[in-house]
């Protein structure tokens, strides 16, 4: 705790609780702040009294009068009081080594009641109690629980990890620049937020999903430098590293390649770690390519700070028997497996066959089933059904061979459609790594694996739609040596080029992500149009970039790292709603307002729209 204390005083406080020491042993000091405690002891009254700052020991003698002494007999904790009264030493025998103020205690001359609490407390806020709370009860009474010490602790670091990303970028020249909230929908893959418009009528504003646009306009304007700590605003399905409205470190500049920006933003990650934790970050980051993560791990996102990273059998396995093997690979799917080591004895088939833990996670990624192989001590292999049957000698060799799996380990596979095998064996990799503990805990606080994940593929197959989709937005640059110099090459290469992107992971979560952009109008359209987007469409909806790309756009690219996730990591909790003062919850409300809710008919009339919603949606 503890940041700009000094400028806390004022007429109603001359000190904070929590800054006193045996230096102040003597001096008058008139406080405020809330009853954390209050103890009977014989005749003296001893009450904790709290502020942002932390707490310090009151003592009420009855020596000290008798309105005084009764005052202090009526409170009740998380009264507001203000106590004037002298510093003193503690006896020896009173001393708290535990508490930064606990050598010393303040003898209550005055104690003035500003405010009572007049209705039950729904939870105990004293920094004695570090009683588990239950989320749903501390979001409803979310100013309560921003009076316990973890979220103060939690929102002086997202103010200090904020005031460390201004002052260095700052210092790189960059500016603030406020964007609209009140804009159009702005494709980042999420639903929109809409605000129906009462001037225009039948016309909606969306909130934006990031400020992407407006900060390329920003470059094509001739900022050259800009940042903007930015509420995004995206309607998709909640996880704990997820919310509804979130706030981005938002970054773009002109005149920069890809690797000056990886750079400069590896510096301020950095600054942040330095600032925040006392660390100094080995740089550079390492630097995986797409490719090579979902080879490896599956994800585009991969947690490095463990192994059992996937291995591809499609060689092998094309040639056996094994029907459900052989025809995934023959039907342009994969065949790749992870291994356990020591897995045999940890764990046992019961969780691997249907039923079981592992194979449900094998499942809700969309696995039909969970294959496995078990290595005995003479590198015999054991499993059940058919796998074994159609494995000659050497190919079990080969097997343990490109696996480097050992007598004891057990093999999990994955077989059939890419996506599919990489989507479930990273579900399943984690989940073990979680389960047998790979990662402990205090590793997992600990250890700081940053990895770059680069060049990814422009598009993607969007099946339901019948379409391509831009991985992360339509603005990426692709590498120029994947389009080719020639302009009429562009329609035909972009759908297999891949973008000039990267991503930011931290210990398996994405942190950040961006990209250089186009800053050519022409190829803008291109992608637009390899996207699905009629011309009409594009122009509708784009024609105000393209058209600002076609007045001398600077070369430009950027970065946002999701703000609420660095600071869940710094603070080493496990949701970013612990690092947010007034989250929504897991259904996307907040159960303290009580939002969204209903509006009367008439707000609906003016803005031109009527709701469809029935209780049986
Ligand atoms: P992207 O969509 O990757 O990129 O978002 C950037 C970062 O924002 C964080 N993030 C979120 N955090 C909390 N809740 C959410 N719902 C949420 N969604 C995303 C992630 C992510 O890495 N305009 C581009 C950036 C650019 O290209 O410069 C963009 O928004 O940490």
């Amino acid at each position: 705790m503890g940041n700009s204390l000094l400028m806390m005083i004022g007429f109603m406080r001359n000190k904070t609780c929590g800054e006193l020491r045996a230096s102040a042993i003597g001096a008058n000091v008139q406080l405020c702040g809330w009853v954390d405690r209050r103890r009977d002891h014989g005749g003296v009254i001893f009450i904790d009294l709290r502020d942002r700052s932390g707490t310090i020991q009151i003592t009420v003698d009855p020596d000290q009068g008798k309105d005084l002494f009764s005052t202090a007999e009526s409170l009740k904790i998380e009264y507001v009081l203000q106590i004037n009264g002298l510093v003193k030493e503690r006896p020896q025998d009173a001393i708290n080594t535990k508490i930064p103020t606990g050598q010393i205690e303040v003898l209550a001359e005055k104690i003035k009641i500003l405010n009572a609490v007049t209705t039950t407390l729904p939870f105990s806020v004293s920094i004695h109690d570090e009683e588990n709370v239950k989320e749903e009860i501390r979001l409803k009474h979310r100013y309560l629980d921003l009076r316990r010490e973890r979220m103060n602790r939690n929102l002086n670091l997202r103010h200090n990890t904020i005031k460390t990303a201004r002052s260095f970028l700052e210092k790189e020249g960059f500016i603030e620049v406020e964007t609209p909230v009140l804009t159009r929908s702005t494709p980042e893959g999420a639903r929109d937020y809409l605000v129906p418009s009462r001037v225009c009528g039948g016309e909606f504003f969306a909130l934006p999903q990031s400020p992407q646009i407006f900060k390329q306009l920003l470059m094509v304007g001739g900022i050259e430098r800009y940042y903007q700590v930015a509420r995004c605003f995206r309607d998709e399905d909640l996880r704990a590293d997820r919310q509804p409205e979130f706030t981005q470190l938002d970054i773009e500049m002109s005149f920069m390649e890809e690797k000056d920006i990886i750079e400069l933003n590896e510096k301020l990650i950095v600054n942040i770690w330095k600032e925040i934790k006392g660390i100094d970050l080995p740089t550079p980051f390492p630097k995986i390519t797409w490719q090579e993560a979902m080879d490896r791990f599956g994800t585009d996102r991969p947690d490095t700070r463990y192994g059992m990273e996937l291995v591809e059998t499609n060689d092998l396995f094309s040639k056996t028997g094994f029907k459900v093997f052989s025809n995934a690979i023959s039907s342009g799917g994969c065949v790749k497996c992870i291994t356990i080591v020591n897995g045999n004895k940890l764990i046992s088939n019961v969780r691997i066959k249907p039923g079981g833990d592992i194979f449900s996670e094998a499942q809700k990624a969309g696995a039909g089933g969970l294959a496995f192989i078990r290595v005995r001590d003479n590198e015999e292999v054991d499993t059940i059904g058919a796998i074994k049957d159609n494995l000659t000698t050497s190919q079990i060799k080969e097997l343990l061979l490109k696996t480097n799996a050992k007598p004891g380990d057990l093999i999990l596979f994955g077989a059939g459609p890419k996506n599919i095998v990489n989507r479930t064996l990273d579900r399943v990799r984690q989940f073990i790594a979680q389960d047998l503990n790979l990662i402990s805990t205090k590793e997992s606080k600990t250890q700081w694996d940053f990895l770059w994940v680069t060049d990814f593929p422009m598009f993607e197959f969007n099946s339901d739609e019948n379409r391509l989709e831009a991985i992360h937005h339509p603005f990426c640059a692709p590498k120029p040596e994947d389009i080719g110099e020639s302009e009429n090459s562009w329609a035909k290469n972009l759908p297999h080029s891949n973008a000039q992107a990267y991503d930011l992971v931290l210990n398996g979560l994405e942190i950040g992500g961006g990209s250089l952009r186009i800053h050519n109008p022409k190829l803008q359209k291109t992608v637009f149009e390899t996207i699905g987007l009629s011309k009409k469409e594009a122009e509708e909806q784009f024609g105000f970039l393209t058209d600002a790309l076609s007045m001398g756009a600077p070369p430009h690219g950027g970065i946002a790292f999701g703000l609420d996730r660095l600071v869940m990591l710094l603070s080493g909790e496990d949701s970013i709603r612990d690092t947010i003062a007034f989250p929504k919850t897991q259904q996307a409300r907040c159960s303290m307002a009580q939002a969204p809710s209903n509006v009367e008919e008439k707000q609906l009339e003016e803005l031109h729209i009527a709701s469809t919603w029935t209780e049986t949606d």
